[in-house]
């Protein structure tokens, strides 16, 4: 079984997967910039019945060197900070980014401008040594930290290392009710990352917690 690392492990996202894959059987480190808050977000799992024994934690640099494949959970304005700091650390390893370059105005969210194309070929650009895939944007973290019902979603993958891929579809597979679903090239990034501002616009519409899925006939 894979390490799994996750960036910015106090948020949401993070501590959603980490909820998750700790249950899965997952050694899962948690990282944060401060390696306080990362300890306060471990023990505010354990204290939700999370298996204390499979999580770690660390500031970002620590959780990098330790895991095997590492989740990107920071926001799209805080990668371009946190990235480069730990372009040795990963690479070679499968680098997971969940990243969403999300604005919010009047008119709901709506996906960013982003120079190199998405966040995730922002990502690849900062971490030219690692094996990026891009995956988890549309999941929702509520459904995730729900950890007593399944997720009921796919997370939609792209990338251009397919056994990278099959790594981190085994991860979503992991998750009750989750299903990782490769859909191509790293290419599709922008428009798995712009998926998540419908989602997010429908579910603030709707007051629910839709995700998407790929419904094959
Ligand atoms: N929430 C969701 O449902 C969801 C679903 C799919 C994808 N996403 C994407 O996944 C990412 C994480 O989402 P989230 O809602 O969990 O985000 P978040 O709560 O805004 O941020 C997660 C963590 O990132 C760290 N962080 C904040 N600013 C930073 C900066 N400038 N530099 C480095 N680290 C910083 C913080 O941890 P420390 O202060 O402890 O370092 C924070 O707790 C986002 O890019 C989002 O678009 C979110």
């Amino acid at each position: 079984m894979e390490t799994i690392g996750i960036l910015g492990a106090t948020g949401p996202l993070g501590r959603g997967l980490a909820a998750r894959w700790s249950r899965a059987g997952y050694e899962v480190h948690l990282g944060s910039r401060k390696q306080e808050r990362a300890r306060e977000a471990r023990d505010g799992l354990i204290e939700k019945g999370a298996p204390a024994e499979q999580l770690r934690a660390g500031n970002n640099a620590e959780v990098a060197a330790a895991a095997d494949v590492v989740v990107v959970a920071v926001p799209y304005e805080g990668q371009i900070h946190a990235l480069p700091p730990l372009a040795d650390a990963l690479a070679g390893k499968i680098v997971c980014t969940a990243v969403v370059p999300l604005g919010f105005d009047g008119d709901g969210p709506h996906l960013l401008e982003v120079e190199e194309g998405s966040a995730a070929h922002q990502c690849r650009a900062l971490l030219p040594g690692a094996r990026v895939v891009a995956g988890f944007h549309a999941v929702s973290s509520k459904r995730l930290r729900a950890v007593d019902e399944p997720v009921g979603a796919d997370a939609m993958l792209c990338g251009d290392d397919e056994e990278a891929m099959a790594v981190v579809a085994g991860l979503a597979d992991a998750i009750e009710g989750l299903r990782g679903v490769i859909v191509g090239p790293l290419r599709l990034a922008p428009q798995l990352e712009g998926q998540t501002a419908v989602v997010l616009a429908y579910n603030r519409r709707a007051k629910t917690e839709a995700g998407l899925r790929l419904v094959s006939s």
